[in-house]
């Protein structure tokens, strides 16, 4: 049983003036595009994926013979930078910013639809001169510029699949996904700014390609201007590669099945996995929701603060944008920079409509203080959005209140890196919304919450979430590893005997139907809303040399959400003490990237474990939640009371 402790009972209705210009405008207008989506599913999803270009169009919608591996659109055919870019060559939309940009020391950069498509088509041209063919892997690792978009649309633009990988993460966690993704190129810059430090990406390419035969060709953006070495043969700058390329180059059409891109996240295992997502399909439903939900338009300036590192920079700083012919904006570095007012300055001067950002930034905001909203004037700002953890009632309101002017609908979009496009969220001109509720499932998705059994929940009642069907932006597979995608997803719950779709999470359903999601019910943490699997840090812990066994758990925190806990056994004669801790704690910075680090380390002789040999985690969390405050660290935990009760109780 998953108990549910938030109460929130307020209610917020759109506002008038915002529903009366919005693309769907009232409640009766979301009951009927729920109603055509029920009755008719497969019209439903061709007529919204005919706002595509496509060469081919598809005469099929979902094709579920081999569920639970699914395909969508799959006689259609196309190439999903037509879509964002080609298809406004001939209007007025060609002069129009797609791109605004603001690096970190405060420059910036605007590139017009027909600028991005110029920029794409020459860099298509460099990847091509490089020997990049369609169907290809090309891993990006790189900071938030322009040429970071543009290096991704020139992927699509040939059909080579793309993997960008988080400027976050270590050497060692590019060599994995590389070697995993069969990648061949690498595109990355000499640095990226980030709290006026710069980031040494070229070095860390460098050492995870000490370990990757099969890539051929590095493509180096300059950025900071940092001297960096560069192998001969291998390493180009990409200013020299295109300079005089042409700014034509066709694009290569594909089946709407067509790998897009690779993007790894964190499981329940120790080893990341490849989420692979087509091309039709995806673009499809993100095209759908960033109309629907962000109720994108013509002269909107918006703003979402994810990093193209994850799946929110995917599909709502990059595709979702572009495909509806919007205008995007990007911003290269922190929001402490020089200042702790930095969004506000940014939003005020680019006059920012639409602000998509996350509960743990929000939460900081508000730590921060008022007087740095306070300083800017934040009235363009017509929508709020939020994404990446439930947002707790207070986060809500002091976002609500303080940056939206009490004046905007706030759209809390749950949706996950596998799930591609957002899935259940407000739509603003039609849903009143309660704090802290992601509200209900968009037209044409079936999310439920149900038992362990497959039962659906009563209201109220904590369970699983699930999709009872399939949904055109669904990852297809993990890459090289289909048997994980079918036991991952597919292998918990099972609804009237046949496997659904397990999101990880819990959940409930009020009686108004609203759902509240409570978090991740696996073994996955969420810090500071990234996705960190508890089996990765700990395989980062064990393959140091001093650590005989170690158990990660989460433990709650009010910035980040969740915070890193290690239970650490150390190797026979090994000693603990802060020294120790430090240097644990760099190893897995070292192995996963800063973003792992442990935010604790307890010493312990012995874990707690049950008699079939499964760690007790549920006692771990609750010893790392409200345990004894660690007097002196240097002293190891005595947890063999727990070992013994473990073993008389339950097995986990
Ligand atoms: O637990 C849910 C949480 O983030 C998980 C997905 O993480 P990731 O794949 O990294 O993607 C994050 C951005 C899409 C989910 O399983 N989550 C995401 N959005 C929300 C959320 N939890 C509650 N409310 C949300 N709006």
């Amino acid at each position: 049983m998953i108990e549910s402790l938030l109460q929130e009972r307020r209610t917020f209705p759109p506002p008038e003036s915002f529903a009366r210009a919005a693309h769907i405008p009232s409640a009766e207008a979301a009951a009927a595009l729920r109603r055509e989506a029920e009755t008719d599913p497969d019209g439903f999803w061709l007529r919204q994926a005919a706002q595509l270009v496509w060469r081919r169009p598809p005469t099929r919608a979902l094709d579920a013979s081999c569920y639970p591996f699914v395909r969508w659109f799959d006689d259609g055919e196309l190439n999903l930078t037509e879509s964002c870019l080609d298809r406004h060559l001939h209007t007025p939309r060609r002069n129009q910013a797609a791109l605004l940009w603001e690096g970190e020391p405060g420059d910036t950069r605007v590139l017009t639809y027909q600028q991005l498509h110029r920029e794409v088509c020459r860099t298509a041209n460099v990847l091509k001169s490089l020997g990049v063919r369609c169907g290809d892997r090309v891993v990006l690792y790189m900071p938030m510029v322009p040429e970071l978009v543009v290096a991704v649309l020139a992927c699509a633009r040939l059909g080579a699949t793309h993997s960008v990988i988080f400027g976050g993460f270590s050497a060692e966690a590019i060599r994995d996904r590389i070697l995993d993704a069969g990648a061949t190129c690498v595109i990355t810059a000499d640095g990226g700014w980030r709290r006026g430090k710069i980031v040494p990406l070229k070095q860390n390419v460098d050492a995870a390609l000490r370990h990757c035969p099969q890539v051929r060709a590095v493509l180096v953006v300059t950025r900071t201007g940092e001297s960096v070495p560069m192998t001969p043969g291998r390493d180009h700058f990409y200013a020299d590669l295109v300079r005089g390329q042409s700014a034509v180059c066709p694009a290569v059409p594909v089946p709407a099945e067509h790998p897009l891109f690779i993007l790894y996240t964190s499981g329940t295992t120790g080893k990341p996995k490849g989420v692979v997502h087509s091309t039709g399909g995806y673009g499809t439903q993100v095209a759908l929701t960033t109309r629907w939900v962000f109720d994108l338009r013509d002269g909107d300036t918006y703003w979402c603060t994810a990093d193209i590192g994850w799946i929110t920079g995917h599909s709502y700083v990059l595709y979702g944008p572009l495909l509806c012919g919007g205008t995007t904006l990007l911003y290269e570095g922190a929001p402490d920079t020089p200042d702790k007012d930095r969004f506000w300055d940014i939003v005020a001067r680019w006059g920012v409509t639409i602000l998509y950002t996350a509960p743990t930034a929000i939460r900081a905001f508000m730590r921060w203080g008022d007087a740095y909203p306070a300083r800017h004037d934040l009235s363009s700002l017509r929508l709020l959005g939020t994404v990446g953890e439930p947002i707790n009632p207070a986060a809500w309101t002091w976002y609500h209140e303080v940056i939206g002017g009490g004046r905007c609908p706030i759209v809390d979009t749950w949706w996950q890196t596998e799930t591609g496009a957002i899935l259940a969220a407000p739509l603003p001109g039609a849903t009143p919304t309660k704090p802290g509720s992601c509200t209900h499932p968009l037209p044409g998705v079936a999310l439920e919450v149900v038992r362990k059994d497959g039962t659906r929940c009563n209201d109220n009642e904590g369970g699983y979430l699930v999709a009872l069907r399939p949904w055109p932006a669904q990852l297809r597979t993990v890459w090289g590893d289909p048997d994980r995608y079918r036991q991952q997803y597919f292998s918990d719950i099972q609804v009237d005997g046949r496997p659904v779709y397990f999101t990880g999470d819990g959940a409930r359903r009020d009686e108004d139907g609203y759902l509240w999601v409570m978090g991740r019910v696996d073994d996955v943490l969420n810090v500071a809303g990234h996705r960190i699997g508890t089996a990765e840090v700990e395989s980062a812990l064990v393959s140091h040399p001093d650590v005989a066994e170690a158990a990660v758990v989460g433990r709650p925190d009010e910035l980040k959400g969740q915070a890193i806990v290690a239970f650490v056994t150390l190797r026979a004669g090994r000693t603990p003490g802060p020294e120790m801790q430090a240097q644990l704690k760099q190893h897995v910075v070292h192995e996963i990237g800063a973003l792992a680090r442990p935010e604790e380390i307890r010493f312990t002789e012995a874990l707690p474990k049950t008699r079939s040999g499964k760690i007790m985690r549920r006692l771990l969390r609750e010893l790392a939640a409200g345990g004894k405050v660690q007097g002196d660290v240097t002293t190891l935990e005595d947890l063999s009371v727990l070992q013994r009760l473990a073993t008389s109780a339950d097995e986990e």
